[in-house]
Parts: C-alpha cells; sequence; structure tokens
C-alpha cells in the first residue's frame, strides 16, 4: 500500500487543471535601424539627427509591432505542430459535431475497454455519461464533471483506504495516460502542470 502511495503522491501533488494559458510572447528590443552620421555641419547634423531619430524610432516601433505579431503567430503555429509530428491534433479547435463525433468514435471504444478491463461489471454500461454524468445535454458534457467523485487528494496521500487506492492507481496508471493519448495531449506531471491529469475530469474536494 505505501509504495502506491508513494507513487501516487507524485500524480497528486499538484494535479492542474489542463487549460492552456495564451503563448506568451516576448518581444525582441533590439533596434535594427541606426542612425548614420555622414555630413560635417554640426547644426545641419543635429536636425538632421533629430529627423533621423524619430524616423528611426517610428520604425523601430513598427517593427516590434510587427515582430511581436509576427513571433506571436510562430509560436500558435510551432505549438500546433509540435507533439505529433505535421498535424497536431487540438480537440479544443474542433465543432460542437465535431467533438461530439471525436467522443463516439475514439474516446467511448478504447476507454469502454480501459474501464471493464479493470471492472467489467462496475462498467457494463460504460457511455458518455459515466465520464459526462446523468445529464450530459443539461451540463453542456463539461468538463471536469461535478457529478463524479470528488477527489480528496489528502485522503489518497494518505492511502487508508484500500478500495479508494485501488481505484487511484488504476486512474492514474491507466485512464488518465490513456484519455491524454486518445486527445493527444501531454499528461499531467510535476514539470508540466499543465497537462491532462485527473482535474480534467474531476473536481477537487474543498
Ligand atoms: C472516458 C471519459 C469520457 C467519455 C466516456 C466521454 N467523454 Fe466527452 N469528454 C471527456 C473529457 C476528459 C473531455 C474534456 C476534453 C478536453 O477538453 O480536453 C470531454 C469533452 C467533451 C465535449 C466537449 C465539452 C466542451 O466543453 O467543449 C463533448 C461535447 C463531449 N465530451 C461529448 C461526449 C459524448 C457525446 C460522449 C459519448 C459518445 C462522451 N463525450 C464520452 C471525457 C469523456
Ligand atoms: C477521463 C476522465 C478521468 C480522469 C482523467 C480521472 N478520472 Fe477518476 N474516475 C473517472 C470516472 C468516470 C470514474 C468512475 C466514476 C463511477 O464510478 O461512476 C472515476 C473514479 C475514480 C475514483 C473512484 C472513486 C470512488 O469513490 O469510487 C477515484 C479514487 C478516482 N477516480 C481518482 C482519480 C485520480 C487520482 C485521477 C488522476 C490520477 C483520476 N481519477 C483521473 C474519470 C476520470
Amino acid at each position: 500500500m505505501k509504495l502506491i502511495a508513494v507513487s501516487l503522491a507524485v500524480f497528486l501533488c499538484a494535479c492542474g487543471s489542463k487549460k492552456d494559458d495564451p503563448p506568451k510572447t516576448e518581444p525582441k528590443t533590439e533596434a535594427k535601424t541606426e542612425t548614420k552620421t555622414e555630413k560635417a555641419d554640426p547644426v545641419e547634423k543635429a536636425t538632421e539627427k533629430t529627423e533621423k531619430t524619430e524616423k528611426a524610432e517610428k520604425t523601430e516601433k513598427t517593427e516590434k509591432t510587427e515582430k511581436t505579431e509576427k513571433t506571436e503567430k510562430t509560436e500558435k503555429t510551432e505549438k500546433a505542430e509540435a507533439g505529433s509530428g505535421a498535424k497536431k491534433f487540438e480537440f479544443d479547435a474542433l465543432s460542437e459535431e465535431e467533438k461530439i463525433d471525436f467522443m463516439k468514435k475514439k474516446v467511448v471504444p478504447e476507454m469502454k475497454i480501459a474501464f471493464q478491463k479493470h471492472d467489467a461489471k462496475e462498467f457494463e454500461k460504460f457511455n458518455c455519461k459515466t465520464c459526462h454524468g446523468k445529464d450530459p445535454k443539461a451540463s453542456k458534457y463539461k468538463m471536469p464533471n461535478p457529478d463524479l467523485p470528488k477527489l480528496d487528494f489528502e485522503a489518497l496521500k494518505a492511502g487508508k483506504d484500500e478500495k479508494l487506492m485501488k481505484a487511484a492507481k488504476w486512474m492514474a496508471e491507466v485512464v488518465t495516460p490513456t484519455m491524454a493519448k486518445i486527445l493527444e495531449e501531454e499528461p499531467y506531471s510535476e514539470k508540466n502542470p499543465k497537462g491532462f491529469g485527473c482535474l480534467a475530469c474531476h473536481e477537487q474536494k474543498k
């Protein structure tokens, strides 16, 4: 039991939700335009400088804005492409209809096996409601689902309830990684607190 508790603790420390933050942008600061000094006349030079400086600043600003926009775009594209080769699947970007279709075709068949392998009797009936609750249409399939058992991470860390620990171990070792894989999301870990973890499905007990 101890061993399970320890291995779970890693998972349970600060299980985050899976939502991503918008990509961060770090605007480049180095100026591209330099002020040239060619003329000898100091007055003319000064005027010219001012004009040039103004121009340079403007250009710099414009460039910065453009650069920022570009960086943002590139980062988005890179993010979208990262992970699974050329086409990165993004569940959140699907339409409602596509999401339902994906759940029917990809999630239910594979997760059904995972659940029934664990307990064929308890999960004899396995469908949308298993994860999305009694009335998924009313809840709009919102996840995490408040109908699922609320997770008490303290109790799980304590590891006293054997039945609960067994379920939690299965959740950590099978359900969560399988679901993350289907959704093509990085699994939660201490290093990746925004990854797909327990709190993508469960709420936390307060
Ligand atoms: C094994 C658990 C599981 C089962 C079974 C399941 N879903 Fe889901 N569903 C999820 C999770 C987890 C998410 C959240 C995914 C995400 O946002 O990355 C989700 C999200 C959704 C969403 C998007 C909700 C939103 O807020 O945009 C819809 C719609 C949906 N599911 C429909 C269905 C339908 C229809 C079925 C049955 C055919 C089904 N699901 C079966 C786990 C499940
Ligand atoms: C894809 C959605 C999903 C994810 C991710 C998930 N769970 Fe679950 N969990 C469920 C479903 C569905 C059940 C079954 C609820 C039922 O029995 O009706 C469940 C049941 C449990 C139970 C049994 C509760 C009880 O009272 O019998 C525990 C404990 C549990 N989960 C812990 C976890 C932990 C810990 C994690 C993360 C390591 C996790 N779950 C991740 C969907 C999920």
